[in-house]
């Protein structure tokens, strides 16, 4: 446990599992206090408690879908509420519909835009006011690769990724100068239940070295923005 961020309080959505809870735990660890969210009470029920003890920091959750604007703004009144303030957004919340577009359903179309674009949007909305009153912040977005690689398969995943670089690289020059400071991060594969668990991840990038791009991206200086993040497995599965 250092005291890098004490005093700082995050928002991370889909802290529950996978690179959401990596990054919600090293916030903890590196001393910030801490919310999460996801779409599954027991889950979020089971991160804070596992959190908590592992770590001893203070951190909270609630169950909010950042699909739903009116989910989104109870989620930052409760963060309101329990941390009194909010100085880090981590926008990590997103699925992946993987079909054809023949294949791909309105709604599956809906669900996957609403989540990894829209869902980011309400957050950020959300978060720059309470970042004005505490003289600036940090917005993280976990974008993808897929946000600039397309693949069959991808056009849902691909047009949500590919539309929030756009959004996360307009807003970061859209508010630089508010000492709010915007970083895309874009993974390759991470070893998450994102996708189907295969029994050997061992290429892939772990969720805890995400963690640490993001540590880093906080640790920079005022007068630096770390504002794009490519980050790959060395040695892909060939
Ligand atoms: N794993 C990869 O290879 C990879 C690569 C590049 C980028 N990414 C991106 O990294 C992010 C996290 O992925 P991951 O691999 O950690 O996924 P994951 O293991 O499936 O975890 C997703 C997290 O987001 C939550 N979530 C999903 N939809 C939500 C919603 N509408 N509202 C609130 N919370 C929601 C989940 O909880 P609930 O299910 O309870 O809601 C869970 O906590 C995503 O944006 C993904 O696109 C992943």
């Amino acid at each position: 446990m250092t005291n890098v961020l004490g005093g700082k309080k995050a928002v991370v959505t889909g802290g529950t599992r996978g690179i959401g809870r990596a990054i919600a735990e090293r916030l903890l660890r590196e001393g910030a206090e801490v919310a999460i969210c996801g779409r599954s009470a027991a889950g979020v029920e089971q991160s804070v408690a596992e959190m908590s003890h592992e770590t001893g920091g203070t951190v909270v959750g609630t169950t909010a879908d950042v699909a739903d604007l009116n989910q989104v703004r109870a989620l930052f009144t409760f963060v309101d509420r329990q941390l009194g303030g909010l100085d880090i957004l981590v926008n990590n919340a997103g699925i992946g519909v993987f079909a054809s577009v023949s294949q791909l359903s309105s709604d599956d179309w809906r669900r996957t835009l609403d989540t990894n674009l829209t869902g980011v949007y309400y957050c950020c909305s959300e978060a720059l006011p309470r970042f004005r009153n505490r003289g600036g912040g940090f917005v993280i977005n976990i974008s993808s690769l897929a946000g600039k690689n397309a693949f069959a398969g991808g056009a849902a995943y691909n047009a949500s990724k590919f539309g929030l670089n756009g959004f996360s690289e307009a807003m970061m020059l859209d508010h630089r100068y508010d000492d709010v400071r915007v970083c895309t991060v874009m993974p390759g594969s991470v070893a998450t239940e994102f996708s189907s668990r295969s029994q050997n991840d061992d290429w892939k990038i772990a969720a805890e070295d995400i963690a640490e791009i993001v540590a880093c991206v906080l640790r920079m200086p005022g007068r630096t923005l770390i504002s794009r993040v490519e980050v790959r497995p060395s040695k892909p599965k060939k």
